[in-house]
């Protein structure tokens, strides 16, 4: 049976209806998504958020996790990136400051799970979880952002001001993207649990009513000018060309330094050899959209044992390291900007990994076991640290 006919249940189903106030997902997408604004009450009844301000500053703090502190001090914007020392913490005023951290899906199971409820928009749109934490009156000031957005409110209330204005004029010289003129148009009081969409270009402006933490699912959309530069580099690696320049019917020139036009065209008809189809414009996806940040690394396993790997699995089955982006399209099967070819019977299995970012003892039957490819591949997956035997997902705990 092909793996597209089996009609997989969606486990976050019912839950996906309820983070959206009763609007099924194809409703969601239909109406909303990528078109206005969606404030959904009680999106996640009992929400508290994940981690509180002080596990969140120690996020901050350490070198591989992206973070910023926007204040706004005597009228002017501030921007610093982390990674902060401690002690930054401690000097920072009782009013109008703002933490916010990228990537706390990397770092938490949890994280990583509440960005599976999601799961009804792609993995290959999906950016990150960011957390950020602010004080009373703190926030990012009046912006827009070129992606949509799930904004939840975690601990804490946030005031939010959304407005569909025309003018996205930007101050200049700030460090951050701030509007010059905000016209409020709806305002929303956010408490836990609730949950603001937006669409790219949505003037929007969240200021902190006492400590607030607000979770953004933020989803990716690459410029067309960044996709043509990397596929034009994606290509470049794997095109082969034949032949070499020709020209026996070359004509005596006026000017010997004149690039003559049959020059042109007999190159124009060499270049018109470079092609490329679904197939190709497919892979470089794969390839490029999982590949990891610069910042990411991976704890590889130099020591390793296959035997003891293959018998993990068989107990308890496969995770995905935190960190890992994984995609397929057709039959390939794309990891952290790998790239291999699946064998038709390991598709289903690759599948179902990447889809819920993990797999059970039970969906690798005896013949995948014995299949002595699709181990090692599993094998060299687990010693460069993207996958985990188990339901560990690679997590080291938050930092004290
Ligand atoms: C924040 O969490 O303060 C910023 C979220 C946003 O406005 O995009
Ligand atoms: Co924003």
């Amino acid at each position: 049976m092909r793996y597209h006919a089996v009609m997989k249940k969606n486990p976050y189903h019912e839950q996906q209806k309820a983070l959206l106030g009763g609007v099924s997902a194809k409703q969601f997408l239909k109406q909303y998504w990528q078109k206005k604004p969606l404030l959904i009450r009680q999106a996640i009844p009992g929400f508290k958020g994940l981690l509180d301000g002080n596990e969140l500053a120690g996020l901050a703090c350490e070198e591989e996790v992206q973070s910023r502190l926007v204040s706004y001090v005597r009228k002017q914007w501030q921007v610093e990136d982390g990674p902060f020392d401690e002690s930054r913490f401690a000097s920072l005023g009782k009013k109008h400051w703002t933490l916010l951290v990228q990537g706390v899906n990397h770092h938490l199971p949890d994280a990583a799970e509440l960005l599976q409820r999601f799961n009804f928009v792609p993995h290959a749109r999906l950016d990150d979880l960011m957390v950020s934490f602010a004080p009373d009156g703190g926030g990012v000031g009046p912006h827009f952002d070129s992606y949509d957005v799930f904004l939840l409110q975690g601990q804490g209330q946030r005031l939010w001001r959304v407005s569909q204005q025309k003018d996205l004029t930007l101050i200049d010289n700030a460090p951050l993207k701030i509007l010059q003129n905000f016209d409020t148009e709806q305002e929303y009081l956010l408490e836990p649990g609730d949950m603001l969409y937006l669409p790219p270009h949505v003037a929007h402006w969240g200021i902190a009513v006492g400590d607030c933490m607000t979770y953004s699912i933020g989803f990716r959309a690459p410029s067309a000018q960044e996709l043509a530069t990397e596929f034009l580099g994606y290509l470049q690696e794997r095109i082969s060309l034949q032949g070499m320049y020709a020209d026996a019917s070359l004509s005596l020139q006026k000017h010997p330094a004149e690039i003559g036009e049959d020059m042109v065209t007999r190159v124009s008809a060499m270049l018109k050899k470079i092609r490329w189809n679904k197939q190709s414009v497919g892979e470089f996806l794969g390839v490029y959209l999982t590949e990891p940040k610069p910042h990411i690394v991976f704890e590889s396993r130099s020591k390793a044992s296959l035997a003891q790997f293959v018998k993990s699995v068989a107990a308890s089955g496969l995770s995905l390291d935190l960190k890992t982006q994984s995609l397929f399209f057709g039959d390939r099967f794309f990891i952290n900007g790998e790239s291999i070819a699946m064998a038709p019977h390991w598709q289903q299995c690759l599948r179902q990994l990447a889809d819920d970012r993990a797999l059970p003892a039970d969906a690798v039957n005896e013949d995948l076991m014995q299949d002595t490819g699709f181990m090692q591949c599993l094998f060299d997956w687990y010693v460069a640290g993207y996958l985990h035997a188990g339901k560990n997902h690679g997590y080291g705990g938050l930092a004290e």
